[in-house]
């Protein structure tokens, strides 16, 4: 028990945003009631009222909060997620992609996790117009961030008795991939962890044929982002899949999908992301048994039933919510 109430942030954001966080956020404070929570608010409403998609105050919180839950934001998502990633001084992007009992999925044995790097790479920024009708971008791969990114992720897998696969594409990009693949194998060998590499372009076609043999995939950034929206394909249901952007001090988790205008207020969105990302923000502070309270609960709530729309069936946020919570 830490000395201090954890502070978490909650932002619920834009569209179902709104309805999944305090759905979650429900859940967090029947498992952690001394959890201090704080909301702010982003996205395209505050940005329509006050000019701002981040308004400071929000992203002063989230840089000294313990833990931020976010929900999503709508045209603004870049000018909100990208910052508030920096806030929170995050490396890793990690990305379970699971197949739960009771979902139709395209392949039910996929349980696996990406642990992207997220702070570099072709997403550094580096793009310039050299001329009319000429583009170029620069990709930046550090030993810093390599060493950081494959340390977190065979961190992660040997205290979980996982596997590592290495993505890179090293034999096109000797220099800049080369880096990222020789460090993450010297990070290797201080772990006590079975792993390979793979050629992304090849390991894209295994993740469909055989996700089952896979584990953990620490990757580069681009390739991360790619791979792991294939494999949430794989399981089927964007409203399943949760994530967390960790930094050694603070963290900021938050489901894959957007507001989907689609359904948004009609208090039919699956809370299932924000709880399982609710589940990752226990485990990051540190309350693994609540952690694993929430993810069971969740699980079984998939499994029997009652199920959202999305997953085929017809209840409410709020019916699947009261089903987590007397799981709990
Ligand atoms: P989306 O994820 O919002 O929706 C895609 C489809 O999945 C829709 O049919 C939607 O109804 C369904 N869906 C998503 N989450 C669901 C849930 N929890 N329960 C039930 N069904 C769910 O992606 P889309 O439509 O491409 O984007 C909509 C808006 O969200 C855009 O403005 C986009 O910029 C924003 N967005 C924001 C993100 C963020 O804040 N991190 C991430 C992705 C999109
Ligand atoms: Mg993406």
């Amino acid at each position: 028990m830490a000395d201090q109430p954890e502070q978490i942030v909650v932002i619920p954001g834009d569209g179902i945003g709104k309805e999944v966080v305090p759905a979650a956020r429900e859940v967090l404070e029947a498992v952690e009631p001394d959890f201090e929570f704080e909301e702010a608010e982003a996205g395209d409403a505050v940005k329509e009222e006050t000019g701002e998609a981040l308004p400071d105050s929000t992203r002063e919180l989230a840089a000294s909060a313990d833990a931020t839950l976010f929900g999503a934001a709508g045209d603004t998502a870049a000018d909100v997620i990208i910052p508030l990633r920096r806030a929170v001084e995050s490396f890793a992007n990690v990305r379970p992609a699971r197949a739960y009992p009771g979902v139709d999925a395209l392949h039910p044995e996929t349980d696996l996790v990406f642990v992207r790097e997220n702070t570099e790479g072709v997403y550094a920024g580096h793009e310039s117009e050299i001329a009319p009708g000429v583009t170029t971008l620069t990709r930046v791969v550090t030993e810093d961030a390599s060493e950081e990114i494959a340390r977190y992720g065979f961190q992660y897998a040997e205290e979980r008795g996982l596997d590592v696969t290495i993505a890179h594409k090293a034999n096109v990009m000797r220099t800049t991939d080369g880096l990222f693949l020789a460090t993450a194998e010297e990070v290797a060998d201080e772990f006590d962890v079975r792993y390979d590499d793979a050629l992304m372009d090849a390991l894209a076609m295994h993740l469909v044929q055989r996700p089952e043999e896979y584990d953990v995939v620490v990757c580069p950034n681009l390739a991360g982002d790619v791979l792991s929206d294939l494999a949430a394909g794989l399981v089927g249901g964007l409203g399943l899949l949760p994530s967390a952007n960790v930094g050694d001090e603070r963290a900021l988790f938050e489901p894959v999908h957007g507001t989907a205008p689609d359904i948004a207020g009609e208090g039919v969105a699956n809370p299932s992301a924000t709880m399982l990302s609710a589940a990752m923000l226990l485990e990051y502070l540190g309350h693994d048994e609540a952690g694993e309270r929430v993810r069971s609960a969740v699980e079984a709530t998939l499994e029997s039933g009652p199920h959202t729309p999305d997953l085929g069936g017809d209840a409410t946020t709020r019916d699947v919510t009261d089903a987590v919570l007397s799981k709990l």
